[in-house]
């Protein structure tokens, strides 16, 4: 097989802006806050930190160097990239399907999820919503615009389809246009401009001044106390671990498979470990500066801290599309800062849910030598007809299902299985080795040991428990109501067959380049 010249980024800031693009995401600003609440504001926040520490970051610099190591030997994604670090095994290639399968699930829900901010972005700046004053108003404005009622708002679905196929297309075509000229692009471009989004609407909220609700103690100090005053109570609960572990992966993007992606587009010599820790960095003020300086201190402010607890158990969009809006609404120039809210979540699910894609693309060009435009074709064919599904059974719980196994257990099963690839059978020496190779940065020598052990045993305890206190109720489907019963087999059972059809892909690449030796399939990527 000739060489074939791969795509490659542009420059270091170039990655560095594409991986915190991608980790940068609907999680920052919408699920992180949702979680918070849930779990109890300050109660969230040390197992949140704890799980950055341990799981998040190591699995950051873990992801970096495995990919740049598979891009090496020409592999993008992680059946070849799993392959490489365990040649003996004939299996393991198989296991890497959870790094093209996960970030696909994913992006089924999040380009829809997506499109409802560039709807509602544009909402703000035509007045859609500026009447509506009270939470029940707003809730029935988001359930017509979502085709779940129709009502004085919305009479069908067309609305959200149009937006739908707007995003879709803007995805498309960033990923037609490849790394450098698509991926690169885009995020050198919406990460700085969703920073100065961020920005302003965080001092605006911070700057609220007097109590606004006239409650004295709902003020701006209290509503950031609300987060960040630590609650020790809670850290027994294995709930609230479980909770802050999976905002970790969610919001990092790791364990998806698409970080361990972009890096392959690297060479040899180029830095992985400050890179990531600058991503991380990136991600994290963007979550825990900008995304909790948002939505919790306003909405602590307009209605107090029992009402946000119940705002977010009432559903996963009510504090971003329901209560945000309300706020916004009460605020000078609302019809700016709604859509600065909104503009700003545009951006930052666009900048990650190309990277959701790139795994699939980058399979079929490296494994199969079609074209990117090819790849991107077949991609954009087999998700559109995929995101329908969850544009019209949203009401049936198939979003959350998605979410359930794209979004938190793939996440968690794939991280295991780096984890243990790169510290135990990779062997933890070499591995550390191949981290510091090129870098700009020391890392500390205690994470040699968090990665072969402390990193592995997290994440087979979060495994565990899962599957003693979990597994059977979900496999029966006890908490799904008896009428979307049918709609989430339905589901199961698609899920399973593109998990097939990808595990039957790899076979058939391997079969193919068998007759290959396995070192000749040299990238030819430029130098940055
Ligand atoms: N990391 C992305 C987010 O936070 C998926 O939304």
């Amino acid at each position: 097989m000739g060489k074939k010249i791969r795509d490659s980024w542009g420059s270091r800031l170039g990655i560095i802006m594409a991986v915190a693009g991608s980790a940068v995401g609907l999680g920052n600003f919408l699920r992180f806050p949702v979680q918070a609440a849930k779990n109890g504001g300050g109660a969230f926040m040390l197992p949140y930190f704890i799980a950055l520490l341990l799981v998040g970051i190591p699995l950051m610099w873990i992801e970096w160097s495995i990919g740049r190591y598979g891009g090496g030997l020409g592999h993008s994604t992680a059946p070849g990239v799993f392959q490489s670090l365990w040649r003996k095994n004939r299996f393991i290639k198989y296991f890497g399907v959870i790094g093209i399968f996960g970030p696909l699930v994913i992006m089924v829900y999040y380009t829809y999820i997506e499109s409802w901010t560039l709807a509602y972005s544009f909402f703000s700046l035509t007045h859609k919503y500026a009447g509506i004053t009270d939470h029940v108003s707003m809730q029935a404005f988001l359930k017509g615009f979502q085709g779940l009622e129709r009502n004085q708002f919305f009479s069908s679905i067309s609305t959200a389809y149009v937006f739908f196929l707007i995003t879709f297309v803007i995805n498309i075509t960033v990923l037609n246009y490849g790394i450098r000229g698509g991926i690169e692009r885009f995020c050198k471009f919406a990460i700085p401009t969703l920073f100065i989004f961020g920005i302003i609407l965080a001092v605006r909220v911070l700057t609220l001044g007097a109590p606004v609700s006239g409650q004295p103690s709902w003020n701006v100090v209290n509503g950031l106390g609300y987060l960040w005053n630590p609650d020790f109570s809670q850290l027994k609960s294995a709930k609230v671990w479980l909770a802050a572990t999976g905002q970790i992966f969610f919001t990092l993007s790791v364990g998806m498979g698409v970080i361990l992606t972009y890096a392959s587009y690297l060479k040899k010599g180029d830095d992985v470990a400050l890179s990531g820790l600058t991503a991380v960095s990136m991600n994290e003020t963007a979550e825990v500066i900008l995304g909790a300086s948002i939505i919790i201190p306003a909405a602590f402010m307009f209605f107090g801290p029992v009402v946000i607890g119940n705002i977010a158990e009432s559903g996963a969009f009510n504090l971003g599309f329901v209560t945000m809006p309300l706020i916004l609404n009460k605020l000078p120039m609302s019809e700016i800062m709604g859509f600065l809210w909104f503009g700003l979540l545009f951006l930052a699910g666009v900048t990650s849910s190309v990277s959701m894609a790139q795994p699939a693309i980058a399979f079929l060009e490296d494994e199969f030598d079609i074209t990117r435009r090819q790849s991107v074709m077949i991609l954009g064919t087999t998700m559109f007809i995929l995101c329908n599904a969850a544009i019209f059974f949203l009401g049936k719980g198939v979003v959350d299902e998605l979410d359930f196994w794209g979004g938190t257990f793939c996440l968690v099963l794939f991280a295991t299985i780096e984890v243990i690839l790169f510290g135990w059978i990779f062997n933890i020496n070499k591995a550390w080795e191949e981290v510091h190779h090129g870098a700009d940065m020391n890392i500390p020598g205690i994470y040699k040991y968090i990665i072969k052990y402390v990193t592995p045993v997290f994440l087979l305890t979060v495994l565990g428990a899962w599957f003693f206190q979990e597994w059977l109720p979900i496999i029966r489907m006890d908490n799904v109501p008896a009428g979307n019963r049918a709609y989430i087999l339905g589901t199961r059972v698609v899920l399973w067959l593109i998990f097939l059809v990808l595990v039957v892909m790899v076979k058939l690449a391997w079969r193919k380049r068998r007759s290959e030796p396995y070192t000749e399939k040299v990238s030819d990527r430029r130098d940055i």
